[in-house]
């Protein structure tokens, strides 16, 4: 059986389109690369492929490695170059297969079905590509600025993946140098044959700000949203420190009574994110008869429930929090707060979600009104992309 690498080239600037390059835009739950990735992990699993190179600006090499924690693929990722000849060829001197499949990261929908046909037209001396037939009649402009009719009946737009067997396509990269637009210039132009199978028209390739809109729409049905909420009520003691949002809260002579720092505020949250996603809540999870969880912080709790929520895929979106307490005032706290919890969804999330919090007093009644308990509630919202085709 031949064996593949699946190689994204995700280096370019997106010119056309402008700002941050479009590759690493957010689309639907996640950056436009990891829709070419996913569908790669999905032909690793199901044993069509060996690998995947990725090629990236060098500064981002980090940044995406880190977003791979949960894919199951073997993935090498390499210096993308100055123009995509310079990044496919730098992709195709670190893998070790017979064949390969490059694949611009500008065109997230493809299919598995797609890949397939397009690997079984391939061959040891023949390359093979999707290509979709120019529907629209066309017109060429001449000096004059007059139109001219042009027989559209034997053109076709060429998409990707672009399948080749990897020694001779380095070959052909190597001693070319002339500057070709995609990988079956340069293999056609050495003279080799190439076949062609039908594309897919949603493997269309994002170039201007239209095909993003386009993306977009075709991306939103894959996104799922779900919350979930939180609810904890603790005593107030003397002769315990009050941590309210992982902040020491000084001169007040109570503090909440719980197995652990009693947190009041992150527990809420943990809950809340948890339920989102059909957990347990930290009770069952964090159980109070394990010593191990003794006198913990909170804060160490919120970072193991982020850990779950992000192997599961899932974006925190937004938690809005009520922290119903009599004393202290807390809302000269708020700002440290905020800025803590900020830190700790950036380092442990990449991504601080919208965060608000509100301190209501008891108004002097009830047991909150009389100092003998605060109460929290929490809702929040996550994300991810559910399933792709
Ligand atoms: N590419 C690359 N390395 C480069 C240039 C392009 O890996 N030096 C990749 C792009 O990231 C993209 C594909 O090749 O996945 C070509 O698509 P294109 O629309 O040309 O992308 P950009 O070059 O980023 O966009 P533009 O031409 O508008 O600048
Ligand atoms: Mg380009």
């Amino acid at each position: 059986m031949n064996s593949w690498t699946f190689i994204i080239v995700a280096g370019g600037s997106g010119k056309r389109i402008g700002g941050t390059p479009k590759q690493f835009r957010q689309l639907s739950c996640m950056p436009m690369w990891m829709w070419s990735f996913k569908l790669a992990e999905k032909l690793y699993n199901s044993g069509h492929i060996n690998d995947c190179v990725v090629a990236f600006p060098d500064e981002k090499i980090e940044e995406c490695r880190n977003l791979m924690q949960g894919i199951d693929i073997p993935t090498k990722f390499v210096k993308s170059g100055f123009d995509r000849r310079d990044s496919v060829y730098n992709a195709l001197t670190v893998s070790d297969h017979e064949y390969v499949l490059i694949h611009d990261a500008a065109r997230p929908f493809l299919t598995e079905d797609l890949v397939l046909r397009v690997m079984n037209e391939t061959s040891s001396d023949t390359g093979a590509i999707p290509c979709i037939p120019v529907a629209d009649a066309l017109k060429r402009t001449s000096d004059d600025n007059s139109l001219k009719v042009v027989n559209n009946s034997d053109l076709f737009r060429t998409q990707t993946p672009q399948a080749f067997p990897r020694k001779r396509l380095m070959e052909i990269l190597s001693n070319s140098s002339e500057k070709f637009k995609d990988e079956a210039e340069a293999w056609m132009d050495a003279g080799y044959n190439i076949r062609q199978v039908p594309g897919h028209p949603q493997n269309f390739k994002i170039t201007y700000t239209s095909d993003w809109d386009l993306a977009e729409s075709i991306a939103r049905p894959f996104s799922v949203t779900r919350t979930g909420t939180g609810y904890d009520l603790h005593p107030l003691i003397p002769g315990r420190k009050l941590v309210i949002g992982g902040i020491d809260i000084p001169d007040f002579p109570l503090g909440l009574e719980g197995h652990s720092d009693a947190d009041i505020l992150v527990h809420v949250i943990c809950d809340s994110l948890l339920g989102a996603i059909g957990k347990p809540d930290i009770g069952v999870l964090f159980p109070a008869s394990d010593p191990v969880y003794k006198n913990i912080q909170s804060t160490v709790l919120l970072n193991n429930v982020i850990d779950i929520l992000k192997e599961a895929n899932w974006v925190i979106e937004s938690i809005d929090v009520v922290l119903h307490a009599q004393k202290p005032k807390l809302q000269p706290y708020s700002y440290l707060i905020q800025r803590n919890l900020d830190r700790i969804f950036l380092e442990f999330g990449d991504h601080s979600p919208v965060l608000s919090l509100k301190f209501k007093s008891g108004e002097k009644i009830g047991s909150v009104g009389s100092c003998e308990c605060m109460q929290a509630w929490a809702l929040a919202c996550v994300s991810r992309t559910e399933r792709l085709y």
